[in-house]
């Protein structure tokens, strides 16, 4: 996607400030000329030469000339000064209208793009909200990191809470009997389930191939095909070692492992939050970076707050509710619209 941030800005091009240059001169010699004749005819029909003195003259037509290019500069000065004012008001104008339409598609594509992370993820978790979840615990875990690692600002951490929504979008590609067995998987299927980062990583190409490259469909790449990476090399698909794994991949690999250990699935009970965090710090160094286990030890709180909170929608009885009250809401709007404009 082209560099939207560049500021716009009308300027007089050089071949128009020639063209302003040269009209001022004419305008001034075409005054000069005029007042001269002017002032000639005043002077011969009031004065005699002879009364005056050709000195004297001469100063008088050097003054009214000095006077002439004076005031006809300074009035075009005012003029241009004022036209320039009014093109800097339009140019920011223009700014604030581009800015504020590249958000609005920005949010547009965002809101498409996280809708179907969402159906994807519906396929084998029960409420879709993982992919909520996991979104907060990266925005902490990206926050506690960003002394060590410049390269994150607060750009990259709301383009990686968006892009970790796509970390399993490849999951639609795994039969259900694969991804909603309830025991172990075969070998077989597990070769099967590890099909997904690939599949992910390949959906988001697709994408990318028709959009060109953006920083946040490569960001999206690079979780959907690297977060099941393990910083000792033991992970798929490629068995990538330490910061060989993209960053925003670790971070993502450590949030989906809290989420889906302290969640309740079809084949297994959540673990608690303390449970959970000593075994996370049991892998420091195997499965995750260490940098990304010290911050996660940082934010116990955050963590568990998170997780403690959203644990309610994870009821399935309070999610069907919440689903019927959205939609409810969705059909009494549109009823409204509807009346209105009958
Ligand atoms: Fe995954
Ligand atoms: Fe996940």
């Amino acid at each position: 996607m082209k560099d939207t941030s560049k500021k716009l800005e009308w300027q007089f091009r050089p071949r128009d400030r020639r063209s302003l240059f040269l009209g001022v001169l004419i305008f001034q010699a075409a005054v000069l000329v005029a007042g001269e004749l002017l002032v000639d005819t005043w002077i011969r029909r009031e004065f005699s030469l002879s009364q005056l003195g050709a000195d004297r003259l001469f100063v008088f037509r050097i003054s009214i000339a000095f006077c002439v290019f004076t005031l006809t500069g300074l009035i075009l000065f005012l003029a241009s000064k004022r036209y320039r004012d009014a093109l800097e008001d339009a140019n920011e104008e223009l700014n604030k209208e581009v800015t504020r339409q590249v958000r609005a598609g920005l949010s547009k594509r965002n809101a498409l793009i996280f809708g179907l992370a969402k159906l994807a993820d519906y396929r084998d978790t029960d409420t879709g909200a993982h992919l909520e979840r996991i979104g907060l615990y990266v925005r902490v875990i990206a926050d506690a990191l960003r002394p060590k690692y410049p390269e994150i600002d607060m750009k990259w951490i709301d383009r990686i809470v968006l892009a970790s929504s796509l970390h399993d979008i490849g999951k639609v590609g795994i039969p259900d009997s694969i991804l909603l067995k309830p025991g172990q998987l075969t070998p077989d299927e597990r070769a099967i389930m590890e099909k997904h980062a690939l599949i992910g990583a390949d959906t988001l190409l697709a994408i990318r191939s028709k959009l060109g490259s953006d920083e946040f469909i490569d960001m999206g790449v690079e979780i959907a095909l690297q977060h099941h990476e393990r910083w000792d090399g033991n992970g798929y698909p490629f068995g990538l070692v330490g910061q060989d794994i993209s960053l925003a991949a670790r971070i993502v690999a450590l949030a989906d492992f809290y989420d889906a250990v302290t969640s309740k699935r079809v084949y297994k009970e959540a673990m608690g939050h303390e449970e959970t965090s000593d075994l996370i710090y049991s892998l420091r160094g195997t499965h995750f970076d260490p940098d990304i286990i010290d911050a996660f030890m940082e934010c116990q709180f955050e963590f568990n707050s998170i997780r403690s909170h959203n644990q309610e929608q994870d009821e399935s009885v309070l999610k069907i509710l919440h689903l019927e009250n959205v939609a409810r809401q969705f059909i009494d709007e549109q009823a409204n619209l509807r009346n209105l404009a009958a």
